[in-house]
């Protein structure tokens, strides 16, 4: 059991700052040694030290594509993700990527199907971040990065992230926790019928049932690896509040891990990423305690913490 901790301290694809210290917070919560206790072997990457991005984001204004903001730094950063990723897979480790926003999603993702094509991916999350360069209204590439790995209004792909492969198709990849989603995001779920879940569906049917839902729709025979991506902000702002987008009426802390808990049981995880912790959107101290917490234990339930 060997995980490589892929840290894209990374705020680009969105316009608060903080999120970038995502990873900083949650290793001084002790992450590496909770997985380590675990079992887990651990390494480190950081794919982002050579470039401040974080000042490249406040000086450079001239980078944008029609309404698309820093598609340059979003497209050069995942980059960087990917090759990390892409080492710690060829030296046979889990990669564990700790954002950062949702958009460093493109570098693991694209790194996974690369050396997995037969993968899944299971996304947690209240948005279905699936907006194109067409469709987006904020701009935000935290809010595309799904559609540039479908290859979704591909004409319409930055230059800078034409370089991403797109390698997942509309039957792997589903969604739970969604409860914030875009009329044209609604629009291209809809079409592609890809399979989203709703806290409509959890209250519906319940979370367990949902799950088995979602994994039936995008790994039918079991067998496929499954790449977890997690967004904090599936679960209520109740229970994660320190997040730059969060939507009420979510996931119950012990919801939002059973999902990590059942994806590590099905024996099939081969990546993570944990998103959008946002240390610094906290009124209270509490407050970035209780989210950095929640986004530690995902991670430890995902690796098997919670299996006996
Ligand atoms: N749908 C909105 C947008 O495209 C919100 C996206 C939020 N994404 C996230 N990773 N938190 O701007
Ligand atoms: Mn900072
Ligand atoms: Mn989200
Ligand atoms: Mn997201």
């Amino acid at each position: 059991k060997k995980a490589g901790l892929v840290l894209a301290n990374f705020s680009g694809g969105q316009g608060k700052s903080g999120v970038e210290d995502g990873p900083k917070y949650m290793l001084r919560q002790g992450l590496r040694q909770d997985l380590q206790e675990l079992g887990w072997t651990t390494s480190i990457e950081e794919p982002l030290a050579s470039d401040d991005y974080e000042k490249r984001k406040e000086t450079d204004t001239s980078d944008v594509w029609g309404i698309v903001k820093r598609p340059q730094l979003v497209g050069e950063a995942t980059k960087q993700i990917y090759e990390s990723a892409k080492k710690v897979l060829e030296r046979g480790e889990m990669p564990v990527t700790i954002g950062g926003d949702h958009s460093v999603a493109i570098g693991s993702i694209a790194a996974v199907f690369e050396k997995h094509p037969d993968a899944c991916v299971l996304w947690i999350d209240a948005h279905a971040d699936i907006n194109t360069p067409s469709t987006t209204d904020s701009g935000n590439l935290h809010g595309c990065p799904v559609s540039f790995l479908m290859g979704l209004d591909s004409e319409n792909t930055p230059p800078s992230l034409q370089w991403v492969p797109k390698c997942v198709k509309p039957n792997k990849i589903a969604y739970i926790g969604l409860r914030d989603v875009d009329a044209g995001e609604k629009r291209i779920l809809r079409e592609n019928h890809i399979p989203a879940f709703s806290m409509y569906h959890v209250d519906r049917f319940g979370l367990n049932h949902v799950i088995e839902m979602a994994l039936q729709a995008i790994n039918p025979d079991g067998d496929c690896p499954i790449h977890l991506s997690y967004d904090v902000d599936a679960m209520d702002p109740l229970f994660v509040p320190a997040t730059g987008t969060p939507v009420r009426g979510g996931l119950t802390l012990r919801e939002g891990l059973f999902v990590a808990e059942r994806v590590a049981e099905t024996g099939k995880l081969v990546a993570l990423d944990v998103v959008e912790v946002n240390p610094t959107l906290a009124v209270h101290d509490m407050h970035v305690l209780d989210t950095v917490s929640a986004g530690c234990a995902v991670a430890r339930c995902a690796l098997g913490e919670t299996l006996l």
